[in-house]
């Protein structure tokens, strides 16, 4: 099995065990292009093709593997290859075939997924995985306007524990509530993840890119542990007080944090 498909099978655990993926909740997408051999680009498609929604003009011919749809994580981790596939993006940019190894249809939110795949590609950047998850304690602050204002709760998820700003120095982005699976949901992440680290969907759930799987994992769980630190300093019946911004400065400072990405 691909390294990137036996780290996503190991994350969809992790979701599992944290609580974030009942049911077939959240889903997973790797471009795993740079680890097929040309035995792999041989082969032809088993189903397809099937419109994605959107124009991927930077994906052609390049594969994915992606969580099918209403796959359990927990599935997943047992079991890769029967609980999703590998895509291959056709030469129209505009539509998908199934190559391997079952004709799993991909997951419900790929109009999503694609679309930060291929900004991310057109960009130069070296992300190749992407995870939406719902975790408990950020959908539960989407429930509230106050923390629907992306830079008050930046700044508040920031102040909570210095390793937050350290490991996610852009931020948390917000997208108002859209359908799920829409390409209008797609379209308002591209616009959040191009300026954040992660992108909250409101009443919904988290999207995170990454160099791989587990990267994309850790930017969405930095910014949940800030948020259980927030909601538990709440539960212990007061208002946390939170790094000073002097604090917050001094750790942008010392370990040069970028205010964009690189
Ligand atoms: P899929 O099972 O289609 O991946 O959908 C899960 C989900 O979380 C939709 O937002
Ligand atoms: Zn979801």
């Amino acid at each position: 099995m691909l390294k990137s498909i036996e780290q996503v099978a190991s994350v969809a655990g992790m979701l599992w065990e944290k609580g974030w993926a009942e049911r077939n909740g959240g889903n997973i997408t790797v471009n795993v292009t740079d680890e097929l051999d040309e035995e792999f680009r041989s082969l032809g498609p088993i189903a397809g093709p099937f419109a994605t929604g959107v124009r991927l003009s930077h994906l052609k011919g390049m594969y994915f593997y992606c969580k099918g749809t209403g796959k359990r994580m927990r599935d997943l981790a047992a079991d890769p290859m029967a609980n999703g596939s590998i895509i291959r993006i056709c030469d129209d940019c505009t539509s998908y075939e199934i190559i391997a190894q079952q004709p799993v249809m991909p997951t419900s939110e790929l109009p999503s997924h694609l679309t930060l795949h291929n900004y991310l590609i057109g960009n130069g950047y070296a992300y190749k995985a992407s995870l939406h998850t719902h975790p408990i304690e950020l959908v539960a602050m989407s429930h509230c306007d106050k923390y629907l204002d992306s830079t008050y709760l930046t700044r508040l998820l920031w102040s909570m524990i210095p390793e937050t700003l350290a490991f996610a120095p852009l931020g948390i982005g917000v997208v108002p509530y859209a359908l799920p699976g829409s390409v209008s949901l797609a379209e308002a992440t591209l616009r959040q993840i191009e300026a954040h680290d992660v992108v909250l969907w409101e009443k919904h759930g988290t999207v995170a890119v990454g160099t791989d799987i587990m990267d994309a994992f850790d930017q969405t769980d930095v910014l949940n542990k800030a948020a259980m630190i927030y909601m538990t300093s709440r539960n212990m019946g007061f208002e946390p007080d939170g790094m000073t911004p002097e604090a917050v400065r001094e750790v942008r400072e010392v370990f040069n944090l970028p205010d964009r990405r690189r």
